[in-house]
């Protein structure tokens, strides 16, 4: 969604902000603003386009300006397409109050309809613009009292910077369903929407929680809860360290990401494979409560949905419970079956998205346990929920996932294993072998990786056609799914994913000759059926990319590439590399931005 910046101190206040903003950009990039304050007022420069633009526009803006505090904006639109008007911040009647924000004012058609008869003249078509206009409707000098009075008209939801230029020095920050965390420096004092913007001037941090207010200025930050009452908050220490919000020496974030990814797996195995056994203490698990679950509801959103269907299939194959896997956008309005014998587990890597917070939430009122499994600490799922199982995939950037989705996967295979052990259903010897084969998965991973240059000549075909389809069975499929998603979202080739087996009864009609046709085949027990599928395509001209362990397929299919000789139940996280690998070529060649593609954010903090 969008991003915010503040920062009140002694820097050159415009670098922190555009700085700020760089680093925010992957939570949209359809237009950015700054607003400066200084003893003459405050300032605002906006633009419609990339941060590029806004940064040609702000030129002229030096030190000599004297501006001491500020807030910055980027935005991916909901109300109002992308233009300079729309662009954030925005401003009151008299251009004393300025405003920044993330998230969505619902009710912002009858504020605005108040405020125009109020005599305000509104410009701009976002929901946004009624914020500053209402806040200065209840101002008499004290802009914490105001925003905190027009806090409590705005239905939807919100992070906001307001400012105010009667009150040099001074940002004020609320929050109601939408993420912001402030930086604690040295007579400077910085907000943001995530903790990169922050972490090259400070590691030292707040995470506002709902309903609360910050004053911050230079000198320090006071934290007022719901009713205005000051609040102590533990200080939160950023476990990441600069430079992995750098590309590294990768042209992409997302190609950094994907060689990350035997990494972050050994850092998701780290400390949870003890002794023969799997270690998670953060669930809380004992033998009692694991005989004692009726059924799990796995609720995440695209490529954390995915990995749920990997979840799905592990934890019902190996520990015999029921798991249903919703689309989080989809659980709350469906009036789920969730009894309190149930677990709920919101799979998120920002652990900001609202639609699974929505479902977490949704589950927990319905009486079920609700636990996260989630990559961001401190982030709003995790701590919201009954237990956390971080994934420790470390900063991931772009906004196509990828070690994210990996580290899911490891994180719910190592639930999937000790539910079946705690159940009784694994015995010691089983157990240590799925240990052992776990602390195989990042050499099988680097295995995958190395496969690249093939990969990229696969690319080369793939890349002229604008229809691809994907085709595999049982763990294959819920791979194919993410294949197909990473295709779609960085190069713009439509695709879908189908179970091989579903081909047949409709989709089969739109194989031409030489439509391009992506093939899993790395379960075992249903290769033969997927080869017979695979074969139907061939015969109405579809052009079959093989990807499997087993090298028998090579002659069934076009182009083969031979994945990692790794066990089937563990394949997921390792032949999803090469899709990934796929989709980075493919978007290259037809020359996609492929770090921030169209229409997109990394973290969808509204509904
Ligand atoms: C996939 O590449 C996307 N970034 C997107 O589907 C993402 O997985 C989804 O928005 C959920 O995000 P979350 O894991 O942060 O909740």
């Amino acid at each position: 969604m969008c991003g915010i910046v503040g920062y009140v101190g002694s820097r050159p206040v415009l670098p922190v902000l555009l700085d700020g903003l760089r680093r925010l950009e992957y939570r949209g990039y359809d237009s950015a603003g700054v607003a400066l304050q200084n003893s003459d007022g405050v300032l605002i420069r906006k633009a419609c386009g990339r941060l590029s633009v806004l940064e040609a526009r702000v030129t002229d803006i030096t030190e000599a300006g004297g501006f001491t505090a500020g807030m910055g904006h980027t935005r991916w639109a909901t109300h109002g397409r992308p233009s300079d008007e729309n662009s954030h911040p925005h401003c009151c009647l008299s251009g004393t109050i300025a405003v920044v924000h993330n998230g969505i004012i619902e009710n912002y058609q009858r504020l605005r309809h108040k405020m125009e008869q109020a005599g305000h003249h509104l410009v701009s078509e976002t929901d946004t613009e009624v914020i500053p206009h209402l806040i200065e409707e209840y101002y008499q000098g004290d802009l914490v009292a105001a925003t905190r009075a027009a806090m409590t008209e705005l239905e939807g939801s919100f992070a906001l910077l307001v400012m105010s230029s009667d009150e040099p020095g001074l940002l004020v920050a609320v929050r109601k369903d939408s993420p912001l965390v402030i930086g604690l420096g040295e007579g400077e004092n910085f907000v943001a929407s995530d903790i990169p913007a922050v972490m090259e001037y400070t590691k030292r941090t707040f995470i506002l929680d709902d309903g609360e207010l910050a004053v911050v200025r230079s000198d320090g930050v006071e934290i007022q809860d719901g009713t205005g009452a000051p609040k102590v908050k533990p200080v939160f220490d950023v476990p990441w360290d600069v430079q992995a919000a750098e590309k590294g020496g990768y042209p992409h974030f997302m190609l950094k990401e994907i060689y990350e990814q035997p990494k972050a797996m050994e850092e998701t195995l780290r400390g949870r494979l003890i002794d023969g056994g799997i270690f998670l203490p953060e669930f809380g698990l004992d033998a009692e409560t694991a005989q004692g679950i009726e059924r799990i509801h796995l609720v995440a959103c695209g490529t954390s949905h995915h990995a749920c269907l990997v979840g799905k299939y592990l934890i019902e194959r190996l520990a015999r419970l029921p798991v249903e896997v919703d689309v989080a956008s989809e659980f709350r309005y469906r009036e789920p079956l969730v009894t309190a014998n149930d677990l709920v587990i919101a799979v998120s890597q920002s652990g900001e998205t609202a639609d699974t917070l929505a479902a977490l939430r949704e589950g927990r009122r319905r009486g079920a346990r609700g636990i996260a499994v989630c990559n961001v600490v401190g982030s709003t799922i995790a701590r919201e929920a009954e237990a956390a199982l971080y994934t420790r995939a470390g900063l991931e950037l772009a906004v196509a996932s990828t070690k994210a989705y990996v580290t899911q996967v490891v994180a719910l295979t190592l639930l999937a294993v000790e539910l079946a052990s705690l159940r009784g259903l694994l015995g010691a010897q089983e157990l240590g072998q799925w240990v052992s084969q776990l602390q195989k998965l990042p050499q099988w991973s680097r295995e995958a990786l190395a496969l690249a240059p093939e990969i990229e000549t696969m690319a080369q075909e793939l890349a002229r056609w604008e229809h691809a389809f994907f085709i595999g069975r049982g763990l294959d499929y819920a791979v194919a799914l993410e294949g197909q998603l990473k295709l779609k979202e960085i190069s713009y080739i439509h695709a879908e994913a189908y179970a091989a087996g579903e081909l047949k009864h409709g989709t089969l009609a739109l194989i031409v000759d030489d439509i391009p046709v992506v093939a899993l085949a790395t379960q075992s027990h249903v290769f033969g059926k997927t080869i017979s599928n695979i074969t139907e395509v061939r015969a109405r001209g579809g052009k079959v990319f093989g990807f499997s362990k087993d090298k028998a397929m090579a002659q069934y299919v076009d182009r083969m590439l031979v994945l990692p000789d790794c066990p089937d139940l563990l394949a997921p996280a390792v032949a999803v590399i090469p899709l990934q690998l796929l989709s980075y070529y493919t978007a290259l060649i037809r020359e996609c931005d492929v770090d921030k593609p169209r229409n997109l954010a990394k973290s969808v903090t509204v509904e």
